[in-house]
């Protein structure tokens, strides 16, 4: 039996006998047929990923619900994985309302909101019926309400309240005046219901206090509404998990426990809970696949990748290995820029890697699998090739001469 080591905390990325192990595919036999810088997606992972979340806050929870935030990842593949595993969705805009649809998530398991909410977006989910269309604007219910009346339905909505972390501008300060228009604008409004509040705090919360400052500041607005007369049945915490690897079950389960008791300990009844994850499905089961193109003076190496594909906004908690050199230890600080030219193009700063350093080199660059590809920008560089790994099984999902471009329109 030949020992596995794993690496970078992932379970479907393994060391074995000096090379590195991609579910159960060599990287030297992934790249016989695909060039540098690639793009690889962990299917068994995201399973594992859901189910550990799910597993958890389900126990936790007999009234819990869980909507992935396609923002985090878009590509109709991961979301076609997603859907299968029975979660449903938390959308943005109509691109993909579009796509949630065509990938047969249910109206029901469907809620789409945020800061801009057009007319053909509102009209959608109201025809199609979806579950609850979410607000940070109070101005957006008129609009709302004048379509769902035109359609003769009731359309149960959230409204987005601004969690007050430092520097926040989304959704709604429950002030005197804000409480009064919504006040008068749930009694005038008889086509729309309001439902639930949800309070998403921030990105990467890996520990319990940002969680419980998200709560405290929901269950204080649903006492603000609830003494205005307004009672809200359903609470929805949004995202902010970080990769699954960042976070391995127990210490979710802690926080999942953690969570619970907060809320017991107030006073309020609700009917659901719900979550958005994004991330913490799919973060670590993103892979880059990159090359060393050059090496330069004081331990700087350039990728073929950068920026424009591994933004420093999608957050990522990136690992950077020396795939041709993995058993060499990487305890030597190096520099490693991207291939976008600017100074300002940096992967890394003096991050342990080999003492050795090549051109030519493969570097792998893990827990890539949330918003790297959300937050790219169009710098005029071709895009990489995205393939998706299950067992031994390679799919292409993406090819940038086939499909040019894997934005949603
Ligand atoms: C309202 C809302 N819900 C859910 C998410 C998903 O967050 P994450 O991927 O950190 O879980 C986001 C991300 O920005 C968000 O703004």
């Amino acid at each position: 039996m030949i020992k596995l080591k794993k690496i970078s905390g992932n379970p479907y990325v393994n060391k074995k006998e000096g090379n590195t192990l991609i579910d159960t595919i060599l990287v030297n036999d992934i790249l016989r047929n695909s060039t540098t810088p690639l793009m690889i997606f962990l299917e068994n992972r995201i399973r594992d990923n859901i189910n550990s979340f799910c597993r958890v806050f389900k126990s936790v929870f007999k009234n819990f619900q869980c909507f992935y935030s396609f923002k985090a990842n878009f590509l109709p593949e991961i979301c076609k994985i997603i859907q299968s595993e029975g979660i449903g969705a938390e959308l943005i805009g109509l691109p993909e309302l579009n796509l949630a649809l065509k990938l047969q998530f249910p109206p029901k398991k469907i809620i789409v909101g945020g800061p801009y909410l057009p007319h053909d977006l509102i009209e959608k989910c109201i025809k199609e019926n979806i579950k609850e269309i979410i607000v940070y604007n109070l101005n957006d219910l008129i609009q709302i309400n004048s379509i769902a009346k035109n359609y003769h339905k009731i359309q149960n909505i959230c409204i987005r309240i601004n969690s007050q972390k430092f520097g926040s501008k989304l959704g709604i300060v429950l002030d005197k005046s804000k409480l009064i228009k919504l006040t008068n604008l749930v009694k005038e409004c008889e086509n729309i219901r309001l439902t639930t509040i949800l309070s998403h705090y921030s990105t990467q919360m890996n520990n319990f206090g940002q969680f419980k400052k998200n709560i405290e500041s929901l269950i204080e607005n649903i006492k603000i509404l609830s003494d205005a007369g307004i009672n809200v049945e359903n609470i929805n915490l949004g995202g902010g998990f970080p990769e699954a690897v960042i976070m391995p079950e127990t210490q979710l389960r802690e926080i999942a426990n953690n969570i619970y008791s907060v809320l017991s300990n107030s006073e309020f009844n609700f009917k659901n809970i719900y979550f958005e994850p994004g991330r913490y499905f799919i973060g670590d089961a993103g892979i880059f696949l990159a090359k060393i193109i050059k090496v330069s003076e004081d331990r700087w190496i350039f990728l073929d990748i950068g920026n424009h594909i591994c933004p420093k906004f999608a957050r990522c908690s990136l690992r950077f290995y020396n795939a041709s050199k993995i058993n060499e230890p990487h305890k030597f600080k190096t520099s490693i820029a991207g291939i976008v030219p600017t100074d300002q193009d940096v992967l890394a700063k003096n991050y342990f890697f080999t003492k050795d350093l090549k051109e030519n080199d493969i570097v792998m660059v893990t827990n890539v699998g949330a918003y790297t590809l959300t937050f790219s920008n169009r710098f005029p560089y071709t895009l990489p090739k995205i393939i998706l790994v299950k067992n031994r099984t390679i799919t292409e999902i993406f090819d940038p001469l086939r499909n040019y471009d894997f934005s949603l329109i």
